[in-house]
Formats: C-alpha cells, structure tokens, sequence
C-alpha cells in the first residue's frame, strides 16, 4: 500500500508545521494548508518535494477553497488518512478590550473553519477509514477570563465530540488535542515554562498511532506548573 496521507490547516507555522515534520518521519505524506504559500512551499520541500509533501494555499473560512484543498489532496496522493483542522489564532482577553473585527475573524476562523475542514474532509476519510483531529486548548476545557477565544475553542471540543457521534459507524476516528501554553508565534510576546510544539506533534501522532480499534478522544496537556 502506498504510504498514507496527512493533511494539516495551519501547517506554516508552530503546531502545525512541528505535526508535519513528525508525521513525515512516521512515513506519512503530507498536505500543507495555510494562507502563507511561501513557507508552506519551503516546508513541503523540507519533507522531499511534491512526491512526499504538497504546499495548498487555503484560507480556512472560504468552503471552496477547502474543497480545492482536498481536491488537490486525491489528485496528488489519490486518498486522504489523517486531516488535522489546527489553523487559528487568539486574541487579547478582556471584553473590552480588542479589536471586534479580530473577534469576527477569530471566530470564523477557530470555528466555521474547523467545521468546513470537517465538512469537506469527511467522504475522503470515510473512504480511507481514517483519522480527523482538531486543535481545541486548554482554554476549550475551562473558562478564561475574559477569553472570547475561549469559548471558539470550547466549540471546537464541542465539534470534536459531535463530529465522533456523527461518524460511529463509519470507523473513522476523531481527536481533540487540548494545548496549554506552548511557545509559539500564537503569542507575540513568546512564553517561558511552556510546551514546545514538538511535545503537542508527539501527542498529535500518538493519538493516529494506535491500533485502529482505538480511538483516542481527548489530549489535553499542559507544561509542568501552569495554574489553570
Ligand atoms: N500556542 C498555544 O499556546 C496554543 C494553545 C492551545 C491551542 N492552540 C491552537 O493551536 C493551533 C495552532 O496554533 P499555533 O500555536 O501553532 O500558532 P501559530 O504558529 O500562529 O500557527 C497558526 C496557524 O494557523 C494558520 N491560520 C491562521 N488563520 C488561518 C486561516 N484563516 N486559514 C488558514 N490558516 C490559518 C496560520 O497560517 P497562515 O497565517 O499562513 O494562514 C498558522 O499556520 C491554533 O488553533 C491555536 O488556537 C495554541
């Protein structure tokens, strides 16, 4: 059998790209999805060229450009295994405080986007039989102060938790992946005492290595020492 496919939203950059560079090692190939052609076409060449690894320039609130990016998944690869809904970003906590325009993006984006790459991933994955996860956080799993991307990411474990209903029958397996503070370019002033995000890629992939009879629904991991 050919070697499986892996498809990652927000793959240029922090979680997404450190997912890539693992899955890539575990024999995967890779589908590279971001609005930042640039440094996912480095990446893609990083991980061996179009024959291992495929750059597809997608914003993830234009459904039609989801479904360009699954397209092009089947047409280079011919399946789909594993599709990783991460891209996102956050915001300043405080309901005052903030941009309400950087609200309405964050909010299509953390969530109509994941829902859309669900959506447009689903016939693909139940072909393959395969794996979707999505990035939710820790602050999917407890209220913030403050923390309208808080309540995107406690949609998102809510989507996780629906989306595995929705597929029972299907044999397709569903992961929420629930960060804790990781150091990466999310945050403009970078974190100390915080997770890399090679330590949330080894959890990504331990989650899609299981036997397929597991599914492993929820990772929540947190550095040593973060309060909440
Ligand atoms: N860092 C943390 O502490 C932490 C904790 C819990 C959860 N998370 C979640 O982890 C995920 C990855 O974040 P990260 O920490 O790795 O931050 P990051 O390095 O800033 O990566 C965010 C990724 O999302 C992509 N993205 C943003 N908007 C997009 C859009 N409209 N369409 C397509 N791609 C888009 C970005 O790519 P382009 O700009 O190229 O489009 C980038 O690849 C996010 O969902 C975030 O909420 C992060």
């Amino acid at each position: 059998m050919a070697d499986p496919v892996f498809l990652i939203t927000g793959a240029s950059s922090g979680i997404g790209a450190a997912t890539a560079r693992h899955a890539s090692q575990a024999g995967y190939r890779l589908v590279l999805a971001a609005r930042s052609t640039d440094r996912l076409e480095a990446l893609a060449e990083e991980l061996g060229g179009s024959e291992r690894a495929i750059a597809v320039t997608c914003d993830v609130t234009d459904f039609a450009a989801q479904e360009a990016m699954v397209a092009a998944t089947l047409d280079a690869f011919g399946r789909l295994d594993v599709a990783f809904a991460n891209a996102g970003f956050g915001a300043k906590r405080g309901f005052l405080e903030g941009d309400p325009e950087q609200w309405r993006a964050m909010v299509l984006t953390n969530v109509l986007g994941a829902a859309y790459t669900i959506r447009a991933t689903i016939p693909a994955l139940k072909d393959s039989v395969g794996h979707l996860l999505l990035t939710s956080s820790v602050a999917g799993r407890r209220a913030l102060s403050g923390s309208l991307y808080g309540a995107t990411k406690h949609a998102v474990t809510a989507m996780a938790e629906s989306v595995r209903q929705d597929l029972n029958d299907t044999g397709v397996r569903v992961t929420s992946i629930e960060p804790g503070m990781t150091d990466t370019p999310f945050f403009d002033d970078r974190p100390s005492n915080a997770l890399e995000s090679d330590d949330i890629a080894r959890a990504v992939l331990f989650a899609v290595q299981q036997p397929p009879h597991v599914d492993v629904n929820e990772i929540l991991i947190r550095p040593v020492s973060q309060p909440i």
